[in-house]
């Protein structure tokens, strides 16, 4: 297989190839990254010296990725290429340009090369939040974030190809992720590298919100059953049944990093009335073919807050960049005050 992984220099491509190059070492892995604030050389570095080539290009730029294509045979795309931050959403930045036109680019490539297959990796959000029972993949999306709409956005190009053209096309939806490697603005990895450093973390409105966690590399091979299994044109929840209420989660990082909850600074809620209050999948489908997840999470998230102990050099790196700081700043400055 020529596989074409679109944002490996990301969290959970990053992750994905790693898995490949595990699990399918025929495989010949080709990846692309548009190098953005939260794909980072540093991520990939054991994926290059492993056989991975790097191409640095947008998914948007089709006559770039054409020629990835034609130059390497590439069978297969997997799509993690994404703008992914509600807040950031929240705080007025596009994410129409990658989340949506860049999949329309690459479903195009898919059907003009005559590709096997192109696996598009989105998100629960799309369904909105439910406040009892789950989502399953025929539960009507509903986003209710900028962020969510151009995954859902992304989706709609997916389907509408599987129907106009049968562009083979298979759609996962992860729940929130965590492990090692992820950029440091999303609630876990945000609130690891503060408590590291003795700073105060923002804890969203009382904290009640759900969210139903999975580790990274369970997130990963349940992407790959996909690749290798999914029936084209269907959709596949990748979740565990792991759900937290954020201040329970907060907890559990307070144990690990040894500190206490006077690091906890409650905040008005910055996402207001587009927080979700709970997402939660129904993972059947993905089970049925073969996949089921395996990390527990007290041991994946103590694991995790150890990676981030021992490798300082790469979070410490990231938060001295002008634009990371830019956005705490701009998004924090107010409620966080002095604890900044
Ligand atoms: P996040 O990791 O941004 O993922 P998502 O918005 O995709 O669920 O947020 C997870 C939860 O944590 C969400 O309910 C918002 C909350 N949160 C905080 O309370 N404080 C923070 O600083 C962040 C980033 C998130």
């Amino acid at each position: 297989m020529n596989l074409l992984v679109t944002g490996a220099a990301g969290f959970i491509g990053s992750h994905f190839v790693r898995l490949v190059q595990r699990v399918r070492p025929t495989w010949n892995v080709f990846i692309v990254d548009a190098l953005t604030y939260s794909g980072n050389e540093s991520t990939m570095v054991d994926l290059l010296s492993a056989g991975a080539r790097f191409f640095h290009a947008r998914i948007e730029d089709r006559a770039a990725i054409a020629n990835i294509i034609e130059e390497n045979a590439v069978t297969h795309i997997v799509n993690f290429a994404a703008e992914s931050h509600n807040d950031r959403s929240l705080q007025g930045s596009s994410f129409l340009t990658s989340n949506a036109f860049g999949v329309e680019v690459l479903a195009h490539l898919t059907k003009e090369y005559k590709l096997e297959r192109l696996l598009q990796v989105s998100t629960d959000e799309v369904y909105g939040s439910i406040a009892e029972g789950q989502f399953y993949e025929t539960t009507p999306i509903a986003p209710n974030t900028p962020y969510s709409a151009s995954k859902a956005a992304g989706e709609m190009v997916c389907r509408a190809h599987w129907k106009a053209f049968q562009t083979p096309i298979v759609v996962t939806r992860g729940g929130n992720t965590y492990g090692p490697y992820q950029y440091p603005e999303k609630l876990i990895p945000f609130f690891t590298v503060r408590l590291l450093l003795g700073k105060k973390v923002p804890l969203y409105g009382d904290g009640s919100q759900i969210r139903e966690w999975i580790h990274v590399e369970d997130h990963a091979a349940g992407i790959l059953a996909a690749l290798e299994h999914g029936i084209l044109g269907e959709a596949y929840n990748v979740g565990d049944d792991n759900e937290r209420e954020n201040r329970e989660t907060v907890q559990l990082l307070l144990a690990a990093t040894g500190q206490d909850n006077a690091l906890v600074k409650s905040i008005e809620d910055p996402r207001k009335g587009a927080h979700d209050a709970r997402y939660s999948m129904n993972t059947a489908k993905l089970r049925s073919l073969g996949w089921e997840p395996k990390v527990p999470f007290d041991r994946g998230l103590t694991e995790t807050v150890e990676w981030y102990k021992a490798n300082t050099s790469w979070w410490s790196e990231l938060l001295n960049n002008a634009s990371y700081q830019d956005f705490i700043r701009q998004f924090y400055g107010k409620s966080l005050g002095a604890d900044l």
